[in-house]
């Protein structure tokens, strides 16, 4: 379009903005519109690295900002949540292939949907960079600051040295009280998992020195905690 050849963002670009800060304004900082702005950029970033075609950008970015819009873990009691993202790009007109590669990566990148998930999915280049993006921000020294900003928010124990380290559990089993939800333990349940299943080989160059922060910041963690040091 004429915007994109002078170098002005698309207008479906600065809506998408503009549909983040109104509704991750309101959410906690591990989840605010920064989030959603620093995987754009990063996907953007990894999706020239891995040499995507120019028409998959649009998909990337767009996929990228509003990752998030949908997530239910900040819906109000009640309330019913799935379909912003799906209206946006009807309401703005987005071209149905775009969309729909929009909409296939929303609803399918979470950790949770892929743990789920049976076998071999076959996954595009442009999910790849979108999920290993939000997952780099998940890692490393954000990372760390994201997720006790969640479990602050959440008012969760940092760390509770008679719980036993666990790297898998469910919701119910948290609800049957098997165990409390730390942050510390939120580590070893998910994010040091997180550089192996990185997808795109940029991603995973940049998943290395992330998840040594992060093993080092436990490290000195549990020998301040003991008083070791
Ligand atoms: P996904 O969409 O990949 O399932 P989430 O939105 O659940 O990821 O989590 C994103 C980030 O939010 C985590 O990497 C972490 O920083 C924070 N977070 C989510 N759940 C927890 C938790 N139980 N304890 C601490 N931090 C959490
Ligand atoms: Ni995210």
């Amino acid at each position: 379009t004429r915007a994109e050849m002078e170098g002005e963002k698309a207008a479906v670009i600065v809506a998408a903005e503009e549909l983040v800060q109104k509704v991750m304004g309101a959410w906690d900082s591990s989840h605010d519109p920064f989030h959603a702005l620093r995987v754009r950029d990063l996907a953007l970033s990894l999706a020239s690295e891995e040499g995507l075609r120019l028409s998959s950008f649009p998909v990337v970015e767009l996929a990228a900002l509003l990752h998030d819009i949908d997530d239910h873990k900040y819906a109000a009691r009640g309330e019913k949540v799935g379909n912003v993202v799906e209206s946006f790009l009807k309401e703005h007109n987005v071209e149905s292939n775009t969309a729909e590669a929009v909409l296939k990566i929303v609803t399918t990148m979470g950790f949770k949907e892929e743990l789920g998930a049976s076998g071999n999915v076959p996954i595009s280049p442009e999910f790849a960079v979108v999920q290993d993006a939000d997952r780099l921000d998940a890692i490393g020294a954000i990372g760390i600051a994201r997720a006790f900003t969640f479990g602050g928010s959440r008012n969760r124990k940092m760390h509770d040295p008679a719980e036993a380290p666990r790297t898998s559990l469910t919701k119910s089993e948290y609800a049957k009280g098997v165990a409390q939800p730390t942050t510390i333990n939120h580590f070893a349940e998910k994010l040091l998992k997180l550089k192996d299943l990185m997808k795109s080989q940029a991603g995973k160059k940049r998943a290395q020195q992330r998840h040594e922060f992060m093993l080092s910041f436990l490290q000195q963690f549990k020998e301040e905690w003991e008083g070791k040091c």
